[in-house]
């Protein structure tokens, strides 16, 4: 295992935090003329059940920073494994409204068509978080189907697949 300090070597650290597997999301607000907005990001986390807090962090340097961390309500949507295009349409600036099939939800929100989840929110916070800042948000609806996540990880997507053998899952403990 190589060592560094993430200060001097930048490109390890990102390496290192690339190691860690996460979900892919689609966070949709409305900017301050009102127009639909999307971002795709990793950095969504699940924080608190009771209140239903959950956190994402964009970055400072985004042109679209200032939409999200003004927004009052926004929502975050869970893909799934067969929405690569809408991860994809959702890292240009420009958003990718004219690539995926949406809808206007509650308070305008642009709501993406089949996620995997979906998480309706209030602004709760804006915390620093270094080049980024920590948007934490208070969940008034959510909603699930089942199916197959999209995953990032080490720079690549890919798909979930459960070790049962050597982790039962809790529905098959005795
Ligand atoms: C898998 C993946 C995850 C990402 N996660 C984040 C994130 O959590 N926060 C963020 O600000 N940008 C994230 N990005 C980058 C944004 O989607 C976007 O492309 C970038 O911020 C450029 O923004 P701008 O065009 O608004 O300047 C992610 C990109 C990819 C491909």
């Amino acid at each position: 295992m190589d060592h560094f300090a993430p200060e001097s070597d930048s490109r390890a650290f990102r390496s290192a935090l690339g190691s860690y597997a996460t979900g892919v999301t689609v966070i949709t607000a409305l900017d301050a003329e009102g127009r639909p907005s999307g971002i795709t990001a990793n950095s969504f986390a699940s924080v608190s059940l009771d209140p239903p807090l959950i956190l994402w962090s964009p970055k400072r340097a985004s042109r679209r920073f200032q939409t999200f961390t003004e927004a009052p309500v926004f929502a975050v949507h869970v893909l799934a494994r067969d929405q690569q295009a809408a991860c994809d349409a959702f890292v240009r600036p420009e958003g990718g409204f004219d690539l995926v099939p949406w809808r206007e939800g509650p308070e305008g929100l642009p709501l993406l068509d089949g996620c995997l989840s979906l998480f309706l929110c209030r602004r709760e916070a804006v915390l620093d978080g270094g080049d980024h800042a920590i948007i934490l948000g208070r969940v008034w609806e959510a909603a699930r189907r089942d199916g197959h996540p999209l995953l990032f990880q080490g720079g690549k997507y890919g798909g979930f697949r459960a070790n049962n053998e050597l982790h039962p899952g809790p529905e098959a403990e005795p």
